[in-house]
């Protein structure tokens, strides 16, 4: 196989999740699900595995929705993938088509477009396509599944356009949806987490719980096991020279915490620079990858995300995780208390318990079983120390 840092992966390169995707499956049998996990772990890689090998009964519709800007497109484009999927399978959009040729909508060469002033009709595009889609599955006796991948973009697109009451209506018509149809199911991933966009429309007194419904399941690492057999086959796709496979892809599985992306930019730095691959080589290429000014491994959003995330307690958040990336133990609450109070004059311990919570939700932190904090990541941490100057 060969390294493809970042590039769409084809499903028969994407090693592992096998227990992950069970356990979704699984899942989805009860509910609707929410995919976290940090940046570039492999999200839109399991949910394309998904699509590719559904369970048996299922019928996986997959949409990036990172590019559209509001609810008119984002109801388009679902109408769109209806109309083409039942259009392949003979069928029609029924309900739809008629309501869109209602609205005097149009279709040149694919293109779906509705008048100006329809704009404000895009829940009943969006009801009737899944409806006609589900009404289509239900007389096969199979089930619908959304897998929309990077929804809290569309939802922040959204209330920047046309404003955060939008962004709610579209958070509940879905709700709506899925309460109403039983057999209908969505999996929503994003790399910004949903909480934050849920917290800026919870300021413009938004009070409903749109996806109280739904299950949060994280996507980790790699298995050590998997890790090992990703680095291993690149090693091989790339034919680099090297020793001993073994010791240089179990070396390369633990420099990279086991993010596929991660190993596949260490393998293609090995190939381009010519070096073999063995330990002291992957060691070589992290350090240098880790101070590089182009950031190839994109971890600067680590640091560019924070002012938008965490806007008042920007300056408690750089100064907890300087202090985290210093320390090699776990730190106590009122060690990390006591530090703040020190270094800023910061000293509200319920603040901090926020803060921190919602630094474990972003994969900035996580706890040991004392209940001490730490970096959840060793190398982004060490990046961090970089990064930082410390
Ligand atoms: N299971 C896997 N096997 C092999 N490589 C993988 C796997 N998962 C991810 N990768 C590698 O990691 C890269 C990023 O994966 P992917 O695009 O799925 O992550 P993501 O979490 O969706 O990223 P983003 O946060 O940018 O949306 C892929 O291009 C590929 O190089
Ligand atoms: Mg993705």
């Amino acid at each position: 196989m060969k390294s493809n840092p970042g590039g769409q992966i084809d499903v028969k390169a994407a090693i592992g999740r096998d227990r992950l995707i069970k356990t979704l499956w699984e899942a989805i049998e009860q509910q609707s699900l929410i995919i976290t996990a940090e940046r570039r772990i492999g999200k839109t890689t399991v949910i394309k595995k998904m699509q590719a090998q559904p369970l048996a009964g299922w019928v996986p519709v997959y949409q990036d929705l990172e590019g559209f800007h509001t609810a008119t497109e984002f109801a388009m484009s679902v109408y769109k993938e209806i109309h083409e999927f039942l259009g392949a399978k003979g069928k029609v959009t029924r309900r739809a088509k008629e309501w869109f040729s209602a609205m005097g909508g149009s279709e040149i060469g694919g293109l779906f477009k509705l008048p100006e002033k329809a704009n404000v009709h895009w829940k009943d595009v969006l009801t009737c396509a899944i409806e006609d889609l589900i009404n289509e599955n239900e007389a096969n006796g199979t089930r619908l599944l959304f897998l929309w991948d990077e929804m809290p973009y569309l939802l922040a697109n959204i209330v920047k356009r046309e404003g955060e009451q939008t962004a709610m209506e579209v958070l509940d018509l879905l709700r709506a949806l899925r309460q109403t149809h039983a057999s209908l199911r969505m999996v929503i991933t994003g790399s910004i987490g949903l909480h934050h966009v849920l917290a800026t429309l919870k300021t413009k007194n938004y009070s409903n719980s749109p996806v109280n419904d739904m299950l949060a399941i994280e996507v980790p690492p790699l298995d050590d096991a998997d890790a090992i057999t990703l680095a291993t086959q690149l090693i091989g796709g790339e034919s680099l020279e090297s020793p001993d496979v073994a010791s240089a892809a179990a070396a390369l599985a633990h420099a990279a915490d086991c993010f596929p992306f991660y190993i596949h930019h260490i393998v293609k730095a090995l190939k381009i620079t010519g070096l073999a691959a063995n330990p002291a080589n992957v060691a070589k290429i992290v350090a240098s990858h880790l101070v590089d000014a182009k950031d190839p491994w994109e971890l600067l959003h680590y640091r560019t995300r924070i002012p938008n995330y965490y806007l008042n307690d920007q300056k408690s958040v750089l100064l907890l995780l300087d202090q985290l990336a210093t320390q090699a133990d776990a730190a106590s609450v009122n060690g990390l208390l006591a530090m703040l109070k020190g270094a800023s004059g910061f000293d509200d311990r319920e603040r901090l318990l926020h803060v921190l919570s919602l630094m474990e939700r972003d994969h900035y932190l996580k706890r040991d079983d004392g209940g001490g904090y730490r970096f959840r990541f060793p190398l982004i941490s060490r990046w961090w120390k970089i990064n930082r100057g410390l």
